[in-house]
């Protein structure tokens, strides 16, 4: 079975890495829009019988993404394909998994739905908001993790002297993960959110003074529960030198500013969503090029995506 990737307009550079390290060109493909707004897509090639990959992480505008990836899927159904997989490395409106006040859609759980319906196969993610989330899919979905990438990254800038800092209880089992691979003790922020943009950090569990604290996050959106966290942790006496990692550097609104305002030293993200923000401190961006590449060769051949996960 042939292999095609097809990249939405999501994330193009990254779409560009994955076919790098496939080493394989993107597949033809036209978006354009009627004059009222509606999206128009095209194949301008042949994709029947083929395996094929959408590339598009649901990032902001998200409803644009989303839209963009479900009717690229149906295209790619109508046109014969033999099976279509969506790369969604960022997967929007994963935090909207369960109703808090009672009168709330499950979102994530919509949009689950609509992937399936509109013919996708399998969907491969990196770094979820919640590994559950899998139980609203009854397609097979991949999670990938790029914390080995990211903890690699950080090493040379958190030290010996570190502390791995969960910003809320819900990362606390990411923070041991980066923990136990940088050889460091864990503190925890006990965060209460107050709206979309305004998050309270109450208390720190652990102990932080005298420390370089290495703050995580599967995805830092406004900003505001870094900075809730980084104000918690100088009150408790830690070292003015933070780093940062998180998966999804979505950087929305004003995180650029908020977060500038903060001693970050350094902030470190991957590719999964292209930003625009232009940050004080230095960003590093580690790509996921490489690793999503290997997982689809290793999907299109049959081989293991588990022995890739276990290997990193
Ligand atoms: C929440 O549970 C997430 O893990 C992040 O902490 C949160 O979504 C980050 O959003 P913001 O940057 O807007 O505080």
């Amino acid at each position: 079975m042939e292999l095609t990737l097809l990249a939405g307009s999501a994330n193009r550079p990254l779409a560009q890495m994955i076919a790098g390290a496939l080493r394989l060109d993107l597949g033809r493909l036209t978006i354009n829009r009627f004059p009222d707004g509606e999206l128009h897509i095209e194949i301008g090639e042949s994709v029947r019988g083929h395996d094929v990959y959408l590339i598009q992480p649901t990032s902001p505008p998200v409803g644009e993404h989303l839209l963009e990836l479900l009717l690229l899927a149906d295209a790619c159904r109508r046109a014969g394909a033999a099976h279509v997989s969506a790369v969604v490395p960022y997967l929007g409106y994963a935090r909207q998994d369960r109703r808090t006040t009672g009168r709330e859609p499950v979102s994530a759980r919509v949009v689950a739905d609509l992937l399936q319906t509109a013919g996708i196969n399998r969907v491969l993610a990196v770094d979820l908001h919640v590994a559950s989330l899998e139980g609203f899919f009854h397609i097979p979905l991949e999670h990938l993790t790029a914390v080995p990438l990211l903890a690699e990254a950080a090493r040379p800038n958190v030290g010996d002297n570190g502390v791995v800092v969960s910003p809320d209880l819900g990362a606390v089992k990411l923070a041991e993960s980066y923990a136990a691979r940088l050889g460091l003790p864990v503190a925890i922020v006990h965060k209460t959110r107050l709206s979309g943009q305004e998050v309270r950090a109450e208390r720190i569990v652990g102990d932080v003074r005298g420390r370089r604290p290495f703050v995580i996050d599967d995805m830092v959106s406004t900003g505001g529960t870094i900075e809730a966290s980084v104000n918690a942790l100088l009150a408790a006496g830690c070292i003015p030198e933070v780093t940062v990692a998180t998966t999804h550097g979505l950087l929305v609104g004003t995180a650029a500013q908020r977060l500038s305002a903060l001693p970050i030293r350094r902030l470190i993200t991957t590719d999964s969503v292209q930003r625009s923000a232009e940050l004080s401190f230095a960003i590093e961006v580690v790509s996921l090029g490489p690793l999503v590449g290997e997982a689809i060769d290793r999907l299109h051949t049959g081989r293991s995506v588990g022995d890739l996960i276990a290997r990193q």
